[in-house]
């Protein structure tokens, strides 16, 4: 863990300077709309190198590229696959990253080595104002150590990653609050390598039937996608249904979907009192950020309906789940 703090910026004012960090090899975090990221310049394998260090990422963990615009991307990669293109035309700016071929100008270790390269053109003006005015590819990663829970604040930036960063982009709390949707286009049907933030319905009107990869432990396509991710500090446990707090001992916090659950908790958070799974996704990462620094010995979960964003929200708090182990 790294001592000091980085210099926070407004979001909108500060983009001139951190894209002069980006361009001279530093590390800016910087808002986007699923969540923040932790920049650097992509062509910089030096720079590139010190977003592993900062997140303890593991080196075959590849980053996420990050353009302004598609015409930017095809500058760098040349013109894409058909399908990969009308994935793109009909869902950037926005929350889904897309598989293309890695291009000899951005050095094997944002890739992690892959021939391939995972790119995307986020839907928030000063992530995408910061890309151009830095006039380079920006690699970034959820802006967290790894494993942890991902940033949908500044503050989680901070607290996170402390000085490690140089500059972070203070544009509030992100809009979606779940990672992007990855998609593998590049086949005879479209491969979800990773459940985000574009709903696989969204996905499925637009391009037809798509295969869902379920998610793998091992050699990691996606490592977004390794068993153990996105967790809390504290034990968190799935549950089906509430469940009446357990009799004596142990502070607990629950994480409703929509009802406060019956019983005696310690802290509770509801995602969303509407019932609104997109409401939901935006407060996810908050929620258990919140439930993880009340000090409670265990989070109690509920899924929440297994349909559109839902997926995407039950995919992660099955990996942060996966930690957990009941105490012997
Ligand atoms: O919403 C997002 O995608 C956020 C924001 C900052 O854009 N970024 C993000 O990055 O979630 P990260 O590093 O936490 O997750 C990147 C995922 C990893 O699981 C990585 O393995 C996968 O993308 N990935 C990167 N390159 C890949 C490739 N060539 N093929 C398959 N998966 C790849
Ligand atoms: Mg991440």
């Amino acid at each position: 863990m790294s001592t000091g703090a980085p210099r926070v910026l407004p979001a909108d004012s500060g983009i001139a300077e951190a894209a002069s960090v980006l361009r001279t090899g530093g590390l800016v975090a910087f808002p986007t709309e699923t969540v923040y990221g932790l920049g650097a310049n992509a062509l910089d394998a030096r720079a590139a190198a010190r977003i592993f260090e900062a997140k303890a990422r593991p080196s075959f963990d590849p980053l996420i590229t990050h353009l302004a615009d598609t015409a930017e991307l095809e500058k760098l990669v040349g013109p894409l696959p058909p399908a990969v293109a009308a994935l793109a035309e009909r869902f950037w700016p926005g929350p889904l990253t897309l598989i293309v071929d890695r291009p000899a100008a951005v050095p094997p270790i944002v890739t992690s080595g892959l021939d391939t390269m995972a790119v995307r053109v986020p839907d928030h003006e000063h992530a995408r104002a910061l890309i151009a005015a830095a006039g380079v590819p920006v690699a970034a990663p959820s802006a967290n150590r790894f494993g942890q829970l991902s940033p949908t604040r500044a503050e989680h930036v901070v607290r996170g990653l402390g000085a490690a960063v140089d500059v972070v982009l203070d544009g509030g709390p992100t809009r979606c609050g779940i990672e992007s949707t990855i998609v593998d286009a590049r086949g005879e049907r479209p491969v979800v390598l990773r459940l985000g933030a574009l709903p696989v319905e969204a996905l499925e009107e637009a391009a037809g039937p798509v295969t869902v990869r379920p998610g793998s432990s091992g050699q990691p396509v996606a490592p977004g996608t390794l068993a153990a991710h996105y967790a809390p500090r504290t034990l968190l446990r799935l549950v089906s249904g509430a469940e009446p707090a357990a009799a004596g001992g142990g502070r607990r916090g629950f994480l409703a979907f929509r009802d406060r659950p019956a019983g005696t908790w310690a802290a509770v958070e509801v995602l969303s009192p509407a019932g609104d799974l997109t409401e939901a996704a935006a407060r996810l990462f908050e929620a258990l950020h919140e439930l993880d620094g009340t000090g409670v010995d265990e989070i109690v979960v509920e899924p929440v309906p297994e349909v559109g964003v839902g997926r995407a929200i039950n995919d992660r708090l099955r990996r942060a789940a996966a930690t957990w182990r009941p105490a012997t």
